[in-house]
């Protein structure tokens, strides 16, 4: 039997310097499941993404964490990746002096045992196969991490780590931002081959076009700091259409963003 993954956020509130941002998110991702989540901008989606992976700004306030039954909010940034969680962040980070392939290799070691650490040969091999797939040049591999990378080449590259590191739950936070249409189709195609009952994934996105491509199971609506609304692929289908006006009003919000006060 597959031994499928688990996250279970309960009641979440997150802080930032004293301001709450998250304000009671409640969502439960299992193996076999991706979830898509839309919202105007300012609402909190990253800030979601962020105090799951253990940026240390975030001060969680309230509400519990778990995956596979173990609290995440207890781990170190480091023990989260080694529990299985992924994050491809909005806006990836420029590493200069690393390059792209020694980021992986020391990452995908880190999660394993000492003694354990995968063959250079192996991992060549796999990197190679799975850079084809993104159909990404192999000068990628050389190239110091991010830096100088085009918009799109940075989101096809978090594609490659989330495929080397073989995560069980991933959040993906804007995935699809500036990407053009065949390398929107090549990242929808990475995220498919991870498909399967030992993968969940949180795909944080504007648009639905890219759910055309990966198929969601659940759309949530995100405003004022948490889910307001859930339902089926067909929800992000009709916030394409009519925008989030007709939301707001079904469940009487003024001011959709997280506010200017605590
Ligand atoms: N480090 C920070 N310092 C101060 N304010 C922050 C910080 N991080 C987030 N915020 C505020 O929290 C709110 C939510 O931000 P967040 O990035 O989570 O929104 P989002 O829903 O991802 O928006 P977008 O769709 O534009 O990416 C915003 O008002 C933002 O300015
Ligand atoms: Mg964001």
């Amino acid at each position: 039997m597959a031994n499928k993954p688990n996250l279970k956020i309960k009641d979440l509130h997150v802080a930032i310097d004293e301001k709450e941002i998250l304000k009671g998110v409640n969502l439960e991702i299992n193996g076999g499941e991706i979830h898509a989540i839309m919202g105007p901008n300012g609402t909190g989606k990253s800030t979601l993404a962020s105090a799951l992976m253990g940026h240390p700004r975030y001060e969680v306030s309230k509400g519990e964490a778990l995956l596979d039954q173990a609290d995440l909010l207890d781990m170190d940034v480091d023990e989260r990746a080694r529990a299985g969680l992924f994050l491809a962040m909005q806006y990836p980070s420029e590493v200069s002096g690393v390059t792209n392939s020694d980021f992986l290799r020391s990452a995908i070691n880190a999660k394993r045992d000492e003694g354990n650490e995968i063959s250079l040969m192996k991992f060549i091999r796999e990197m190679d196969k799975k850079m084809e797939l993104l159909e990404m040049d192999e000068k990628f591999a050389t190239r110091y991490l991010n830096e100088g990378f085009s918009g799109g080449e940075k989101k096809r590259n978090e594609i490659l780590q989330l495929m080397m590191l073989n995560p069980r739950i991933a959040i993906l936070d804007e995935i699809d931002s500036g990407l053009d249409i065949d390398a929107l189709k090549v990242v929808a195609a990475g995220v498919n081959a991870m498909r399967g009952d030992e993968f969940g994934a949180l795909i944080i996105t504007h648009y639905q076009r890219l759910l055309n491509y990966i198929k969601p199971d659940f759309v949530h609506v995100f405003m004022q700091g948490r889910i307001v609304k859930s339902g089926g692929p067909e929800l992000a289908e009709r916030l394409e259409a009519e925008g989030y006006d007709w939301v707001k009003e079904e469940l009487g919000i003024e001011d959709e963003t997280v506010g200017q006060q605590g």
